[in-house]
């Protein structure tokens, strides 16, 4: 009873975010409607948008200069995170995401976007695989909001590590999952990485210096 008034609640604020900022992204959406490829598909979750307060308690928790990183919202969906980090002055913000569909709701959204709060104008949404994305040399914030599994995870592990052998840097990586049944802890597994936060909603990591 509670947790069907707690979804009801968490669904009308989703629906509010949208109407006060003019977009459309509180949808919950199979994976099967995603027109992923197969494979992707396999290890995709469902389409489902990022609540404000879980996302502001984490990204507003990091202790950065937001001007010195770049936040990138991996398998961004229809742009929720997106806009929601432009409240802060990153340096600017990349919204990566696998699905044809989810992407040209995330840019029609970008272009009605508004918001007085408002920090970062320096938006680019890419269509693209997290899995062989390669991702900037820049100090960064990556942002997970349960995208997909571990055998995907591992791979984008990999293309992180190897970008900061190129360039070493701190990073941030914030693993998000506000309604998942099964709290998916890969990121766990890397050495390279030191845990900083660990709430039900999500777990923050840092990556260490002496592996960049
Ligand atoms: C739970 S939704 C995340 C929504 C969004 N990040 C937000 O905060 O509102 C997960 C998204 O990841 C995308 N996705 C799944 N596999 C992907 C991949 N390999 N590369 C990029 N995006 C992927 C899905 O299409 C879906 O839109």
């Amino acid at each position: 009873m509670v947790r069907r008034f707690q979804q009801h609640r968490a669904l009308w604020n989703d629906r509010l975010y949208d109407f006060r900022h003019s977009v459309d992204t509180a949808w919950e959406i199979p994976v099967s409607f995603l027109g992923l490829p197969e494979d992707a598909a396999r290890d995709s979750s469902n389409y489902g948008v990022s609540r404000e307060a879980p996302f502001h308690r984490a990204i507003a928790s990091l202790p950065i200069q937001y001007a010195d990183f770049t936040f990138i919202d991996v398998g961004a969906g229809m742009g929720k995170s997106v806009f929601m980090a432009t409240d802060y002055p990153f340096r600017r913000v990349i919204g990566v995401e696998l699905s044809r569909a989810m992407m040209e709701v995330a840019e029609r959204n970008l272009q009605r976007y508004h918001s007085r709060a408002r920090k970062c104008w320096n938006v680019e949404l890419v269509l693209a695989d997290a899995a062989t994305y390669v991702f900037p040399a820049e100090r960064s914030v990556y942002y997970f909001h349960d995208p997909f599994g571990a055998p995907a995870t591992r791979r984008v592990a990999g293309s992180i590590l190897k970008s900061m052998e190129e360039c070493p840097r701190d990073n941030y990586i914030v693993a998000a999952h506000y309604e998942s049944a099964t709290v998916d802890r890969t990121w766990d597994e890397f050495p390279w990485l030191t845990l900083v936060a660990d709430r039900a909603d999500c777990q923050i990591y840092r990556t260490r210096s002496n592996s960049s």
